[in-house]
């Protein structure tokens, strides 16, 4: 982590998923949202957030990205998903495509949370708080639930593994009930070598530990994710 804080979100790529993308990496039920607290860290341009407060008593997103006011966030955004989908273009056949079919609808799933995000933003900016891992601007106990999507082990090459540790205690801090991290894969296509040190380290701290399939599978075999009871 070079001794900052957190990184700039100009090193990850800022894009999002919708609800039902989340919905299906972290295999959540109603249960699970219903009148609950929940965290989206590392939220980025998802509209996770703005979908999910329809059912939750409460949802916050915490990212290094949020602060700006929506206009300024808007071109980085459109950007991210240009790039993102001509990278899938050119490398279509290292990808399942049984969630999204081809390249073109997955673009329009990016384009459908960025504008949900962007208007959610605009509209209810106290859910949207500045800040990032391994220190989260949130009180102990503060959420029933706390999600990462895309951010821990996909990102081991520029994480190292006292960020994940610290980075995984820190959820389970203010997490009540559990933490949920996917995929457990890094961008060079193969189970991060963090995942198991990191569960020995959560395990000698006495928290509760496991891996759970989910019914979603984008990068070939990353359909697994770590759950925290803390
Ligand atoms: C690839 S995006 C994933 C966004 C969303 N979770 C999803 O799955 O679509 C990764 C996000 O992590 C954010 N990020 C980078 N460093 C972070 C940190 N230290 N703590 C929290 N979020 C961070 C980036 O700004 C970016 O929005």
């Amino acid at each position: 982590m070079s001794g900052e804080k957190f990184e700039v979100a100009d090193d990850f790529l800022t894009i999002g998923r919708t609800f039902a993308e989340y919905r299906r990496m972290f295999d959540l039920g109603v249960e699970d949202l219903a009148g609950r607290e929940i965290l989206d860290c590392g939220g980025g341009a998802g509209a996770f957030t703005a979908t999910a407060a329809e059912l939750a008593d409460r949802v916050v997103a915490v990212d290094p990205l949020y602060g700006p006011p929506p206009d300024a966030l808007e071109s980085d955004l459109d950007a991210a998903i240009e790039y993102n989908v001509a990278q899938l273009r050119e490398k279509r056949d290292l990808f399942v495509w049984d969630v999204y079919g081809d390249v073109d609808t997955r673009g329009r799933y990016l384009r459908a949370a960025a504008e949900r995000f962007l208007a959610d933003y605009a509209t209810h900016p106290d859910r949207y708080v500045a800040g990032g891992l391994p220190d989260l601007p949130l009180g102990d106990d503060s959420v029933d639930l706390a999600l990462v999507a895309n951010l821990l082990f996909v990102y081991d090459d520029r994480l190292d593994r006292e960020f994940h540790a610290a980075a995984l205690r820190e959820l389970a801090r203010v997490a009540r009930d559990a933490v949920r991290v996917f995929p457990l894969h890094s961008l060079d296509r193969t189970r991060s070598g963090y995942v198991d040190p990191v569960v020995d380290s959560l395990r000698a701290d006495g928290h509760a530990v496991s891996l759970r399939e989910v019914p979603y599978e984008f990068q070939p075999g990353a359909t697994e994710m770590l759950v925290i009871e803390p």
